[in-house]
């Protein structure tokens, strides 16, 4: 097996690839608008009910029409995922991640037509695209090699006149709810994460991305994944939602999204329903209120490029994004702000198929209001410095925005906003500067721009967040490399991408023979 490495990221200055792009756009442009069935245990099934999928960037087009999942088809779906996991259970876990492999191999091949449905249905940006699928493919090959690894079990110890075994097995049905924001990357790693390990899923995508998740499905389909280990029932969070969350067959959840959206779940599945002989187990990536810390003696030009990228990537709509910069000194602070205002107000604004854009729409009419607020909140907590300005006429355009001088308790510095918005604040040392940076009810990410050894080892101990990265920006975790996942209320300490996941999904096993 060649060991795990992940997936390079596309040159767009090669001009083969800038033209595979613009060729997968208009071929995905001319598939818009297409519907899409419901998948229970194989079957397609249409609904009178849908859920209709439009561009953000153009606000009338619409990406596709997709069939939507009433109670009783997720009680359909439930049984088949019930019934279908006395088969899928005992598949060899060998065979469950070479269907992972075959995946991995196809979404390779479908890279750029899937990169341009991103673009299409969630107003990713070209780099922002090719990173998600990326990521995907990373999920793909990891998820698999780790899986392969479990399936030897962990040794125990020895005891003469005993064989001792300590094996993992899986848990049940699993429903999996994804978030618009990667609706590729984690709707895939956090599906084929409980799939590869031996369970089935219930799959509810976004309401406003489930185009890509029905891809994903087809793709699925070709590599082998049998009927009804995936179910895909794109649905409401009410309805469906709250209905599966509670079912007494469901065995696990899997969450990405809003801190609120997590903790109403975690609350509901801690209910004992009727029939239910388990307690649900949840596992939580609830959002988060990102760091820059910048020392004194940093390379200043690295710390505004790093605060930038992280806080205005994907229209700052990544639970890792940098919301938020804290910065030692009163000289470091004006040349750190003049440089993020210069280079905020370079970045490209607009539609995402333009191969130059840099900052696409917000995801829909609701992320824009609410961002549009806290700009409002924002004008009375700091100076504005840059952007502050917005535009709902064709798409949902949020300019990039800057605040200066903004209270560590003020509500933009404390509360997620999930968008291009940034919050910039200065520190007397860099002692008081983590502490602001600790001072929120989250813990995803966070970083240090230093050349202090003594001031990164005291952030490596103090600054309490589950990925904290040393002289570069806060987002963009890599499958494999750095285990993504947050502290606090950023969701149950799990890390996606890293070694412990799988078992997240599983259960261990002892066995004990006496000879
Ligand atoms: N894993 C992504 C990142 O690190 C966020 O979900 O940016």
């Amino acid at each position: 097996m060649i060991p795990y490495k992940s997936e390079p990221l596309t040159d767009f200055s090669v001009e083969a690839n800038r033209q595979a792009y613009l060729e997968a756009l208009k071929k995905v442009e001319s598939q818009l608008g297409q519907e899409y069935p419901l998948i229970i245990g194989g079957e397609r099934i249409t609904t009178e009910q849908k859920i209709t999928s439009y561009n953000p960037a153009n606000k009338t087009e619409v990406v596709g029409v997709v069939s939507k999942a009433s109670q009783e088809l997720a009680e359909k779906a439930m049984q088949v995922a019930f019934s279908t996991f006395d088969t899928w259970k005992k598949v060899d876990p060998v065979v469950r991640a070479e269907v992972l492999f075959k995946a991995a191999a196809i979404v390779r091949r479908r890279k750029f037509e899937l990169c341009a449905w991103l673009t299409k249905e969630a107003g990713k940006p070209w780099p922002q695209a090719d990173g998600d699928i990326a990521e995907g493919i990373d999920f793909l090959e990891y998820y698999g090699r780790q899986m392969l690894e479990l399936a030897k079990g962990k040794p125990v110890a020895e005891n003469p006149g005993q064989i001792n075994k300590y094996t993992y097995i899986p848990l049940g049905v699993g429903v999996v709810i994804s978030p618009w924001n990667f609706p590729f990357a984690i709707m895939l790693g956090t599906t084929v994460a409980a799939a590869v390990t031996g369970n089935t899923v219930l799959l509810k995508p976004a309401s406003t991305t489930p185009v890509i998740a029905y891809k994903f499905m087809e793709i699925m389909e070709e590599a082998g994944l049998p009927a009804g280990v995936v179910n895909y029932i794109p649905g409401s969070g009410a309805e469906v939602g709250d209905y599966l969350v509670d079912h007494p067959r469901t065995r696990f959840i899997s969450f990405t999204g809003s801190r609120d959206v997590g903790l109403r779940i975690n609350e509901r599945a801690s209910v004992l329903n009727e029939g239910q002989i388990w307690i649900k187990r949840v596992i939580a990536e609830m959002g988060g209120k990102d760091t820059i810390v910048v020392d004194d003696d940093a390379d200043l030009e690295l710390a505004a490029q790093s605060i930038v990228t992280s806080a205005f990537g994907f229209s700052g709509q990544k639970c890792s994004a940098c919301s938020r910069a804290v910065i030692v000194g009163d000289q470091a602070y004006e040349t750190v702000l003049n440089r993020v205002v210069e280079l905020t107000n370079e970045l490209v604004v607009g539609d995402p198929t333009n191969e130059e854009t840099f900052v696409g729409p917000v995801n829909d009419g609701g992320a824009f209001k609410k961002i549009s607020e806290y700009i409002e909140i924002g004008k009375g907590e700091g100076r504005l410095v840059a952007g502050g300005t917005v535009d709902d006429s064709k798409g949902f355009f949020i300019n990039p925005t800057v605040f200066a001088d903004v209270d560590p308790q003020a509500r933009i510095m404390q509360e997620e906003i999930f968008g291009p918005v940034l919050a910039l604040t200065k520190a007397n040392n860099f002692d008081e500067a983590i502490d602001i940076a600790n001072n929120t009810v989250y813990g995803l990410t966070g970083a240090v721009i230093s050349n202090n050894r003594f001031n990164l080892e005291k952030a490596r101990k103090d600054f309490h967040v589950g990925n904290l990265y040393f002289n570069r920006g806060c987002t963009a975790a890599t499958v494999g490399y750095q285990p993504f996942g947050g502290f606090n209320m950023s969701g149950t300490d799990s890390k996606a991408g890293g070694p412990d996941y799988l078992t997240l999904h599983m259960q261990a096993k002892t066995v004990s023979e006496s000879l």
